[in-house]
């Protein structure tokens, strides 16, 4: 199909993208908007690392077409917060360190934080379910568990 002009609303801006509109959103948010908070793990929605939020809700951005978000509000990392200012959930997971490598990480914060935007107050439990299906290789899920208790407080 031949690529077609969008409009994207990606942390609160406006984009104006040509693009073949069965790409997966991950790619154009990465290579045409140079957004790299999302990961590319799997590419088969498994893993979690590309994680964004649409319209608050986490989605996964690799198996996400790009005409399956037009007109609706898209979050990345980025949109949370800056290095100098990280937002509450990223502030949560700096201060109990529960980055090792860290490549999953974006999808940890995006899924807090979408469980946050419903249930504000969370249970252990309710966290652990929540990031049943983010793989982390590293195996610092206490720290992030850790981290997502803290951000709730
Ligand atoms: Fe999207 Fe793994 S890269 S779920």
């Amino acid at each position: 199909k031949p690529p077609q002009l969008v409009e994207l609303n990606v942390n609160g801006h406006a984009h104006h993208i040509q693009v073949e509109t069965d790409t997966p959103l991950l790619y154009v948010l990465r290579n045409d908007l140079e957004l790299n908070g999302p990961k590319f793990g799997c590419g088969l929605g498994e893993c979690g690392a590309c994680t964004v939020l649409v319209d608050g809700v986490a989605a996964r951005s690799c198996v996400l077409p790009v005409k399956g978000v037009v007109g609706h509000d898209i979050v990345t990392l980025e949109g949370l917060g800056t290095a100098a200012a990280p937002g509450p959930v990223q502030q949560a997971f700096i201060d109990k360190q529960a980055a090792q490598c860290g490549y999953c990480l974006n999808g940890m914060i995006m899924t807090i934080q979408a469980l946050l935007n419903r249930n504000p107050n969370p249970t252990e439990q309710q966290i652990r379910q929540e990031l049943k299906y983010n793989l982390c290789r590293c195996g610092t899920h206490v720290e992030i568990v850790d981290a997502a208790l803290e951000a709730a407080k």
